[in-house]
């Protein structure tokens, strides 16, 4: 009973630092979910194609672009109007309920899934894929160390209990 608790508890905790290790698996989730209807990273759909948009805007213009991009039309940002305009009018629907982090794991998702083109060199491999990562830092994820901490533990607790469980049967012989 005990044991099969502890290892539900590892298991559990496993899933957390899953969750918060992984922007990129959670960006692709929601982009699929939300966004590949009208967007691909690297092709134009209905929507431009998504790669290389953190470095034509700002983050907390995307973040205002995907709560609702009409605000941004109809206020005149010259970006916004631009983009409507070049898409015949087409108007993309507001995501109010996506958080910054959803949308940040957006962007952490499309940078992860862009494919560079070379221009300079056609004769050379065409295209890449470019890896992102972010380093985990102990003050962003610090959550994430305490957990591993906790677990490393908790494993270290199990095994000498394990052992002294082992010695306390050989005695008993
Ligand atoms: C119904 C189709 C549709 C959906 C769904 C959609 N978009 Fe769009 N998106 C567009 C269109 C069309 C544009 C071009 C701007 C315009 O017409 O207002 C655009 C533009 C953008 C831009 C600006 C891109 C650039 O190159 O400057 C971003 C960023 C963006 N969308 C993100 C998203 C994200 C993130 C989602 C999912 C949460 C999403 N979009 C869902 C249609 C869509």
């Amino acid at each position: 009973m005990r044991t099969k608790l502890l290892l539900l508890g590892i298991v559990w905790l496993g899933g957390i630092t899953k969750i918060y290790a992984d922007p990129i698996e959670d960006g692709k989730t929601i982009f699929m979910t939300r966004c590949a209807a009208c967007h691909n990273v690297n092709k134009q759909l209905t929507g431009p194609a998504l790669a290389g948009v953190d470095q034509r805007h700002s983050i907390d213009w995307i973040i205002n672009f995907v709560h609702s991009s009409q605000k941004l039309v109809t206020g005149g940002d010259k970006a916004a109007v631009e983009l409507f305009q070049r898409f015949n009018g087409v108007t993309m629907p507001d995501h109010p309920d996506l958080t910054e982090e959803n949308i940040k794991s957006i962007v952490d998702y499309v940078k992860s899934a862009t494919v560079i083109v070379d221009n300079k060199a056609p004769f050379a491999k065409p295209s890449k894929l470019q890896p992102y990562y972010r380093p985990l830092s102990i003050w962003q994820d610090y959550l994430v160390f305490l957990v591993y901490f906790f677990v490393v533990i908790l494993l270290i607790v199990t095994l000498l209990f394990a052992v002294r469980l082992k010695s306390f049967s050989a005695n008993s012989d």
